[in-house]
């Protein structure tokens, strides 16, 4: 399909970006995966290189592909982050989280030197909202902190998969939330952010530093 090839080109072409030696940070979703596949091309060719994942998906996919995990406590920094998103704007927000994966691609991404966004073109948008915006929050008393969202503005939709309740990495559940066009982003963070029960919120507001835009016919732009 025309996205699929959109996706593989941005995601190859963050390869470019990778110096020996580096340490990587390994996003999550149908465009990282294959990042993930092009770097594990380049480890077994030779490529000294150690990554951190942010799912338990990314790293079964990498640890597949013998690139080496390291743990968090053996990690002093992140030279690149690399991950995928659900919509970014020219000013480099992004809205994350359509895999499910946004606390640890968040927590990744603020340990990052750098964080290339890699995306299909159809992700790059004027204004952000169109994607309802995912917002992890903890099981307990959820129905609190649904209502909660509902006052500031959303209609927040509990995310199931196969009938069941969708559970993340991290043992929480993802609210996703059309709030419409987003006008006022940092304000939503915080007070996303600020309610009882949120973990985090898949607005990603200052972590990215470039977008590698692909499209169909293979070529990739860079913002
Ligand atoms: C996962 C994410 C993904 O990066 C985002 O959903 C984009 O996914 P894809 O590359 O499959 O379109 O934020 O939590």
């Amino acid at each position: 399909m025309q996205q699929d090839l959109a996706k593989k080109a941005a995601g190859e072409a963050a390869a470019a970006y990778i110096q020996p030696g580096m340490t990587i940070g390994l996003g999550t979703g149908s465009t990282a995966y294959y990042a993930i596949m092009r770097i594990g091309e380049l480890v077994r060719n030779g490529m000294q290189l150690q990554a951190v994942a942010t799912s338990a998906a990314s790293e079964e996919l990498a640890r597949a592909q013998q690139i080496p995990i390291i743990p968090f406590e053996q990690v002093d920094s992140i030279d690149l982050d690399i991950d995928g998103a659900d919509e970014a704007d020219e000013s480099l927000q992004l809205i994350k989280g359509g895999g499910g994966a946004l606390l640890r691609e968040k927590i990744v991404a603020a340990a990052a030197k750098e964080m290339l966004v890699i995306m299909d073109a159809s992700k790059l948008v004027k204004q952000l909202g169109n994607f309802p915006l995912p917002v992890e929050i903890i099981p307990f008393a959820w129905e609190l902190t649904f209502r909660h969202l509902e006052q500031s503005g959303a209609s927040p939709v509990l995310r199931r998969k196969e009938g069941k309740i969708f559970i993340t990495d991290n043992g929480n559940y993802i609210l996703d939330c059309h709030y419409g066009r987003i006008t006022a982003a940092p304000e939503l963070h915080r007070q996303l952010n600020d309610i009882p029960g949120v973990v985090e919120n898949g607005l990603f507001l200052r972590y990215a530093s470039r977008l590698l835009i692909g499209y169909a016919d293979g070529s990739v732009r860079s913002l």
